[in-house]
Formats: C-alpha cells, structure tokens, sequence
C-alpha cells in the first residue's frame, strides 16, 4: 500500500475508534426488578406491569425475594446495594425508602417527575415518602390499606351472619361461626401478619386519635395507656379464634381458606383481594370486604413504592420507562384492579374497580379530606423500620404466648420502642 493510502486508512481507523468511545453505550432495554410479590393475586398484578414494558421493548429481569410484608426482600436488597450490584428499582415501603435515599443509594427522577405533572397528582401523604430533598427518588404504585376484613360470603349467609360495626359484634360474629363448626378466623402466623392486624385492633379499641398519638407520634402516655392493654387484650381474643395451626402460616394460605370456605373471615390488607380475584371470586356474591369495625372511617395505608436506585448512564432510559409506565393513568387503573389496591393518583377514575375498589378509593379520599388518613405502623409507613421491627417483635412475641399478660406487653412494648429510638 501507498504511504498516502496507508495514512488515511489509519486516520479512518483512529477517528472510527475514537468515534467508538465518544458514542454513549447504547441503552440497556431492561429493568430489573427486586419485589416480594410471588402469590397468585401479587404475580397476576406484576404481570400486567412486565406486558406494558415488553410492548415497550424492556426485558425483565425478575429478582422475586418470597415473603410477605418483604423482610426477606430487603434483606436481600441489603446486600445486593452493599456489593454494588443496585437493581433498576425496588418495590420497598415508607420510611425504607427514605433511608436508601439519606444514604445517597437512590436515583433521580425529578425531570420525569415535572414534566409528568406528578405533584399535582399524587396524594401528599405518598410524596412525604416519594419524594427526599426535593428530589423525586421513588414512585408509588398503589395505596393499599389494612383495616379490612375479607368474608366468605355462602359462610356468612350458613350462619346468618351480618356486617360487624363494632368491636363486640365482630367478636359476636366469631362465636356464631364457632358455633357452626367452622374455623372462625384464617390467621397467618408470621410477626408481620400479627402486627398488620394490631394496626386495626389498637384504633378499633382506642380510635384514632390514639392511634395517632400512641403510633404516629409515640407520645410515652399513649404507649403505656389502659387503652393499649385494651388493645392487648382485644389481640388475644381474636387470636383465640384462630386454628390451632396458625403458626408460620403464610397470609395467601391464610385467604385460601375463606376463599375456600374453611374459614369465615381474615383480617388483612386488601392485597388479600388480588386472591380471591385471582380465584376468580367475585365480591358480593363470593366474597364480602368490610372495614374492620370500630375503624369505619379511618385509612390505615401502605403505599408499594418503587424505589429508583443510581444506576449506570446506559439503564437509566430503562428507568424512567419503568417510572413513566408506573404513573401513568390507565396503568395504576389496571395494575391496581388485580392487585386488590387503589391507585395512588388522585385522578384516576374508579369506573374499573369493583365495590371494594370503589369503596376503597372514596374512603381514601373521605379519609384524607377528614385528616384521617395513617400510615400503618406494622407496614412502614407509621415509623422508621427499627422502631417498626420492635413493634413486630414485641406483637408476636404476645400473640405466641412467649410474653405472657397484656401488662407484660405494654412494658415491653414502651421499653422495646424506646431502645430503638
Ligand atoms: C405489600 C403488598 C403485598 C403484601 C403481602 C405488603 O407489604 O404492600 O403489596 O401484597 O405485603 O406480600
């Protein structure tokens, strides 16, 4: 080859190179996902979320963590941010949020945020934990709440039963379902299911300013009131309804029995809808949802938040695709019709839903409107998660017998929060 001809090859080599290494990588078309959403009702949910991507053109990468209430979930979360490894997002509660976002793990999607409008739609109480230092690091996919109760109608109606509205009517309806023979309450055994049917149990025995006093603001008179040994007290009789094999036993195993028939009634969040929906059971002529009494005009929220974590320049479009289809209206109508939750804009109508939706979304915004919307102490959305754990610890501990009085556990609840302040 000619000098001549030898050079400009060479030069169209180098600024072929140097072209190479200025151009961004392409876009990574992929989200990666850490969640703990592996029952019927939560998978059926996910699923709706995975085909609006894929339409998009964005693989999935599934990191299912298996768990109810997601403690297994974080922890794994815990170590995959620690060995650098972050997901695209995470499906994470409250206050968890706000601690990877005050560790400067979290991303940011305020750009998306602002152009999409999403302050003007998203209720305040989300964005307290949506949103760290103005900086929009997480988006919420659904509101659920967790003081309902999920009955199976054909038991109900074999023993003449009738809407709790309060406390001793429900503890009424209990009896009659004993008397006929069946379980009268479907009771999972882990320490987040107990703690998730305390929420209810404290405000239905203390109403809600207490709950809000004692939970909310952790006010020491509240915490060691005869209200919360009330409310101790309450807890065990419930528990008393329970069969004897409650220990361990998985929240959906639990719903499988009243969808079921084998069980009149549990006490859950309404991502116990997403199984019966899953089952294809029907409100109103399968299943029937009521406010847990003593709570009928109160909110007890979580919010399933996305969490945006940093990730590399090239899986960042990924992010705000999975942010953008998360927010978008037509998708929390969808998403939020099977997985038994309400849509965590204001601006979404409630046409899809059926009655426990409907009824869900207006108690929300009566809820909110009423200034008697509150974060779920057992679900992350009440205090940080140390002094949620303690809260955790010191219920089941009760519920298994292992502290034995209502008195014991009020001590031991003060001294357990305090420890963790
Ligand atoms: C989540 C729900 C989930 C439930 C049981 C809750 O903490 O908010 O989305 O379905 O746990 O897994």
């Amino acid at each position: 080859m000619k000098l001549q001809n030898l050079l400009r090859v060479s030069a169209l080599a180098i600024s072929a190179a140097a072209f190479a290494t200025a151009a961004p990588a392409a876009d990574v078309k992929e989200v990666q996902m850490l969640h703990w959403w592996t029952s019927g009702g939560e998978a059926a949910a996910l699923n709706v979320l995975k085909e609006d991507l894929a339409k998009q053109g964005y693989a999935w990468k599934d990191v299912p963590v298996a768990g109810g209430g997601g403690e297994a979930a974080m922890t794994a979360l815990k170590a995959m941010v620690a060995a650098g490894n972050n997901p695209t997002s995470s499906q994470m509660l409250g206050y968890i949020v706000l601690e990877y976002a005050a560790g400067g793990a979290t991303g940011d999607l305020t750009a998306t945020a602002t152009k999409e409008g999403w302050d003007k739609v998203v209720p305040k109480a989300l964005q307290k934990f949506a949103v760290y230092n103005g900086k929009w690091v997480a988006v919420p996919v659904n509101v659920h709440s967790v003081n309902w109760l999920w009955i199976n109608k054909a038991v109900m109606d074999k023993i003449g039963g009738s809407e709790p509205k309060t406390f001793d009517d429900l503890i009424a309806l209990l009896d009659k379902a004993k008397a006929a023979g069946v379980v009268p309450l479907a009771q999972g055994g882990q320490p987040w299911q107990e703690a998730t049917m305390f929420d209810s149990v404290v405000m239905a025995t203390g109403g809600v300013d207490f709950y809000k006093k004692a939970f909310l603001e952790l006010d020491p008179a509240a915490l060691k009131s005869d209200t919360m040994k009330k409310s101790f007290d309450n807890l065990a009789k419930l528990r008393s309804y329970a069969d004897p094999n409650y220990a361990g036993r998985d929240w959906n195993l639990a719903t499988a029995m009243v969808i079921k028939g084998d069980a009149l009634v549990q006490v859950m969040g309404d991502w116990a809808k997403g199984e019966f929906k899953a089952a294809n059971k029907e409100v109103g002529k399968d299943f029937l949802c009521y406010r847990f009494p003593g709570t009928q005009s109160s909110v007890i929220y979580n919010s399933d938040m996305f969490a945006m974590f940093k990730v590399p320049a090239d899986r960042q479009a990924a992010q705000v695709a999975l942010a953008t289809a998360t927010m978008s209206p037509s998708f929390q109508s969808a998403f939020n019709v099977v997985k038994g939750s309400v849509p965590a804009r204001t601006d979404v109508p409630d046409t899809a839903f059926d009655a426990c939706g409907k009824k869900g979304i207006a108690d929300l915004k009566a809820a909110n409107d009423g200034g008697t919307l509150v974060g779920s102490l057992a679900q992350g959305y009440g205090q940080p998660p140390a002094i949620a754990q303690a809260y955790h610890d010191v219920v089941t501990k009760f519920f298994h017998g292992q502290i034995k009085t209502s008195d014991a556990a009020v001590s031991e609840l003060v001294k357990a929060i305090d420890a963790a302040k």
